[in-house]
């Protein structure tokens, strides 16, 4: 299935160094902007479905650590990174257009 565009905020809304969860297009996404860049990945830990909005971002390596357990994820591709979570989650490809965040799904 082809991917689509979405607008989930705008870019002003979300402070750096925080995640927000949002619903868009029936998935709930955690949106992080980190230094200015913005990631988008599923809001749901592969471990125990933590939410991963609620995480702890580590700018310099790209990471979100789960709120719950500690389980890092990289932020660009969702891949679990350390335990206890071995399975990655979605990663949403994200850019910002003019003054909106906007990701595909
Ligand atoms: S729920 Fe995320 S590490 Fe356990």
């Amino acid at each position: 299935m082809a991917r689509q565009r979405y607008v989930v905020c705008r870019a002003d809304a979300l402070p750096e160094g925080k995640g927000e969860s949002f619903e868009v297009a029936g998935h709930r996404v955690a949106l992080f902007n980190v230094g200015g860049s913005f990631y988008a990945i599923e809001d749901r830990c592969s471990h125990a479905d933590a939410p991963m909005a609620d995480g702890h971002v580590c700018e310099a390596g790209r990471r979100v650590a789960c709120p719950w357990h500690g389980a890092e994820f990289d932020l660009r591709t969702g891949e679990a990174l350390t335990p206890p979570a071995c399975e990655g989650i979605a990663a949403y490809p994200t850019q910002v257009d003019g003054d909106e965040v906007v990701i595909e799904i």
